[in-house]
């Protein structure tokens, strides 16, 4: 299972689930076959952003009752051909345990050559069952102290749920807006205030959440794509620089 990464952050609304349909997409792009695995019971949204959500049938709750087979839960992305879906719960009483979540992950992994795990915000049981399989953890904050504490929370419970391997992707990334906030003099006092290393910066872009909300790829071109390509190799053990973020 080294292969699966659980996309997670302390507070809401930061970005998740934007990252990780257009990392999965990056990494689909490089030729990958990639599994995403919502665990957001109740709040899903990646069955919207990856345009399955009026064909599908079953859910990865269905898949734990064995209402379904996996690969009858799996659905393919309307618009990338090698990434593919299993949706969250409807509801938060069919969150899947730890344990359930583990198994049914080793399973999964055999088909796929990255599965992204979108967790929930905060530290609750989605959380847990979402980290519960993961060999390493992308925690999304924006660049501001309130997201980036709740990132270093998170990071304590990514240590006690055993996921030391933990990187940081900082989203929504604007240099204007940074500077006018002067809530930090660079960026190296952002990756200090949440005390993980950082693996992506990703900028604030209209065309990257436009396309994702439309359920379409993201142009190419778009700053938002080109970063997400950036975090896709680096994830891979690619030595590419970080984006410019004077330039964003
Ligand atoms: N890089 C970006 N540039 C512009 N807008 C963005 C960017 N990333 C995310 N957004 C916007 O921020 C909002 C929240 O994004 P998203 O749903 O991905 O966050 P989340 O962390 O998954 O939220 P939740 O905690 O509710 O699951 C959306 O409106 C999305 O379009
Ligand atoms: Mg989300």
């Amino acid at each position: 299972m080294d292969s699966v990464t659980v996309i997670t952050s302390g507070k809401g609304g930061v970005g998740k689930s934007t990252v990780t349909v257009a990392l999965g997409a990056a990494l689909a792009a490089r030729g990958r076959r990639v599994l995403l695995i919502d665990c957001d019971a109740g709040l899903g949204s990646l069955d919207h952003m990856l345009g399955v959500l009026d064909h599908r049938v079953f859910d990865i709750a269905d898949v734990v009752s064995g209402a379904a087979e996996p690969e009858n839960a799996v659905y393919q992305c309307a618009y990338e051909p090698n990434l593919f879906l299993l949706s969250a719960p409807g509801t938060e009483e069919d969150v899947v345990s730890p344990e359930v979540m583990r198994r049914l992950v080793g399973v999964l992994s055999q088909y796929y050559d990255h599965i992204l795990v979108d967790s929930p915000a905060g530290i609750g049981q989605g959380f847990l069952s979402a980290a519960a399989a993961a060999r390493r953890a992308l925690v999304v904050a924006t660049p501001d102290p309130v997201s980036l504490r709740a990132a270093a929370r998170t990071r304590q419970s990514l240590e006690e749920a055993g996921v030391r391997q933990q990187r940081l992707v900082v989203n929504r990334f604007s240099s204007a807006r940074f500077r006018v906030q002067k809530c930090f003099s660079d960026l190296d006092s952002v990756i200090d205030a949440a005390g993980i290393r950082l693996i992506a910066v990703v900028p604030e872009d209209p065309l990257l959440a436009a396309a994702t909300l439309r359920a379409q790829a993201a142009p190419e071109r778009s700053p938002g794509a080109l970063a997400a390509g950036r975090l896709a190799a680096r994830l891979e053990g690619e030595q590419v620089p970080l984006s410019a973020v004077n330039r964003f």
